[in-house]
């Protein structure tokens, strides 16, 4: 056996490191590993929160990679190691104490490397993020054993260019023994390289419907080796047939192959429907992973259900993470919102994988987002939905009071909307509101055609049960769940029956004296104005009562979620990002209370209040039901309440059963009132 020789490949993002270094993998068999699977937790936190590293915060990392280095030399195995960008001094760390560290830096024209990076990423890295990169990679020096390799070409043309280069080095550099270690290294020609196979795919992905099917073609884009599987094979093949050529898959027919098929230790991401699908999954899985290897759900499953998982397969020595996936199949293809819960050690095994394929924020932040052990990602992933649907209603309700009560058309409102997104109510649901309010189809708006029962498939539903459990204000998110529910119940269709011909104009009311007025020309209607300060108090109500839910649920299970960080993570990718998250989050780092959120904007709830008010009482007497923007007002209502009636709840619990309460006179609780002695 030859001396251990290191091959670090550099190279910025876009340069196509990882899967050139997968290549020389499967023709050395060396041992590979990401630099940045070495971060210590602190420096993924930092990074997560979009701080720059420091020197001092790469030592202990690249320390770590070292370590890692000198064990395979002292087992006789060499090694390929990928990096971004190493400076000078970063490097000599690197070499110390090792004979045979090669350096192979990928480099060519940068147009080219902008290019690819957009077309992989969907433009969310920004050329000067590539500038960064460049200015902290400093070039190679004469004294250093390395050389560039140019990245016009295939991946396995490239690999080929390192192979023959570094026979090159080693000799020129008399590195002892070289040619021993380096007899591993078959002699390749350009032309044989065409005919390379890859044995081992670095991630797998089972279950092919559409969020699965969008997440494996988002692996495989980012130059991953992909195994995919699902339980009906034939969807595997129509997969390979309609995708097989967007990157390298490597198609499974059963989980014993599937499992096979992928390079130690395993990382599995699972995209079925939450439930006894995902348990039916894990249990089969399990029968062919060894200790050490990693299952992420990605579905929207309940978080108990996350915690009993991860319990269960700890105990069998395998890592689980519940992943919390958002941004629909669009934001599965070109960058999700991954909300990550688990060990963090099982984090770090895939955290350069999950950061490669989720979404980014205009500044390069990644929204893959670590927030705590088992069950925390999933949780706020329940709570993100919560707030969805809480914020999905609010735009619904002033919605109908434009187009009722204001008698506007779907395309005025749509240029109302569009305007709004311009300010700080900028977000991704207003924006395909206005979008949506422009369709029409055979002369009609297309909004028109749709059915007003609307849908639901559990998480709102949990959020509002969590949240009650946890005795937690939550009242706008489940009045817009209750609003989606009323929209299908059986009465409202009854009571249809019963108003026939009484039933509502488009843009008039009928009164019950039977008289009718046009609310528009009546007056009725609101200034948008009011209509804009209203949403964005009832948003701010609706992501306070949410984060409330996360906060106090993090508490109950000692998760220490930090809710500036969760902001954060939402502002790409998700369904509720917007504007408002910056904003948000900066508040929450200062102080971690999501209380806070109201709190520090005392002025502007009071300020915009009025709106509010007369936008509820518009839609009261326009017949108008605004259930999430009545549940905000009264939220806000009852803070500036000096006393509440809630006192005469407590001397009736106390009459009929002796339950006792405080008194506002006397210090201490367990009062109890002289009810049953006379008045
Ligand atoms: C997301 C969405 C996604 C899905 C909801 C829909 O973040 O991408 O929340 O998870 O759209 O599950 O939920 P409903 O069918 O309950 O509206």
């Amino acid at each position: 056996m030859g001396t251990p020789i290191h091959v670090v490949i550099l190279g910025v993002s876009g340069s196509g490191k990882t899967t050139i270094a997968g290549i020389l993998q499967d023709r050395w068999g060396w041992e590979f590993a990401e630099a940045d699977e070495f971060h210590p937790q602190a420096n993924i936190v930092k990074m997560q929160s979009g701080t720059p590293l420091t020197d001092a915060d790469r030592w202990p990392w690249l320390e770590l990679i070292r370590q890692w280095m000198t064990e395979q030399e002292k087992q006789g195995k060499s090694t390929i190691i990928t990096c971004s960008a190493l400076k000078r001094s970063y490097r000599d760390l690197l070499r110390k104490g090792a004979a045979g560290v090669v350096f192979m830096h990928l480099d060519g024209d940068r147009m080219l490397l902008a290019n690819r990076l957009a077309a992989r990423t969907n433009h969310f890295m920004p050329t000067s993020l590539l500038e960064s990169q460049y200015a902290t990679l400093e070039p190679l020096q004469e004294d250093e054993i390395g050389t560039v390799i140019d990245i016009a070409g295939t991946p396995a043309q490239i690999a080929t260019q390192i192979e023959n280069k570094l026979v090159q080095l080693v000799e020129a550099a008399k590195i002892v023994q070289t040619r021993t270690t380096l007899s591993s290294v078959p002699e390749t020609s350009p032309d044989q390289t065409s005919a390379v196979q890859t044995t081992s795919a670095q991630v797998g992905l089972y279950g092919l419907g559409v969020m699965g099917t969008a997440l494996s073609r988002n692996l495989a884009r980012h130059g991953l080796r992909t195994a995919v599987m699902n339980l009906d094979y034939a969807q595997t093949e129509q997969f390979i047939a309609v995708h097989g050529t967007e990157g390298e898959f490597i198609p499974a027919a059963n989980i014993a192959d599937f499992v096979a098929s992928l390079e130690r230790p395993r990382k599995i991401l699972v995209m079925v429907t939450a439930g006894a699908p995902v348990d039916s999954v894990l249990s089969q899985l399990t029968e062919h992973l060894e200790s050490g290897d990693l299952i992420v759900d990605m579905g929207n499953s309940h978080f108990l259900d996350t915690r009993r998982r991860e319990v269960d397969l700890r105990q069998k020595g395998i890592y689980f993470i519940g992943c919390g996936t958002s941004g629909g199949e669009s934001g599965a293809l070109n960058g999700p919102a991954l909300m990550l819960g688990g060990a963090p050690e099982a984090f770090q095994l895939i955290a350069s994988i999950f950061t490669a394929i989720a979404a980014r924020t205009e500044i390069g932040e990644t929204c893959a987002n670590y927030v705590g052990a088992d069950g925390a990602g999933h949780l706020t992933k329940t709570l993100h939905n919560g707030i969805e649907y809480a914020d999905m209603e609010v735009i619904a309700e002033i919605y109908q009071i434009l187009r009722s009560a204001n008698g506007m058309a779907n395309s005025q409102i749509s240029q109302v909307f569009k305007q709004w997104n311009r300010g700080k109510l900028n977000s991704y649901l207003l924006e395909i509101s206005a979008k949506i309010l422009q369709y029409s189809t055979d002369g009609e708006d297309f909004i028109e055609k749709i059915s007003d029962i609307a849908a639901h498939k559990g998480t709102g539903a949990w959020s509002s049960v969590i949240g009650i459990e946890l005795g937690v204000d939550l009242t706008m998110l489940s009045a817009s769940l209750s609003a989606r529910f009323s929209s299908a119940a059986q009465l409202r269709k009854q009571w249809k029956e019963l108003l026939q011909d009484e039933a509502l104009t488009e843009n008039g009311v009928y009164f019950t004296d039977g008289s009718a007025c046009n609310l528009a020309s009546d007056g009725l209607g609101c200034n948008p104005d009011d209509l804009r300060e209203a949403l964005l108090l009832a948003k701010l109500v609706a992501y306070t009562q949410g984060l409330s839910v996360i906060a106090a649920a993090s508490n109950k299970y000692g998760w220490g979620i930090d809710l500036a960080q969760v902001c954060r993570g939402w502002r790409a990718g998700c369904i509720i990002r917007g504007e408002m998250l910056d904003e948000f989050a900066n508040i929450l780092a200062a102080d971690a209370d999501p209380n806070a959120l109201i709190l520090r904007n005392y002025q502007l709830v009071q300020q915009l209040l009025p709106a509010l008010r007369k936008v509820v009482g518009a839609a009261n007497l326009a017949q108008i039901p605004v259930p999430a923007l009545s549940a905000a007002l009264i939220y806000l209502d009852t803070l500036n309440a000096r006393r509440l009636p809630t006192a005469l709840i407590q001397a009736q619990r106390d009459y009929f059963g002796a339950h006792g309460f405080a008194r506002i006179d006397r210090e201490g609780t367990g009062f109890h009132g002289p009810w049953h002695t006379g008045v």
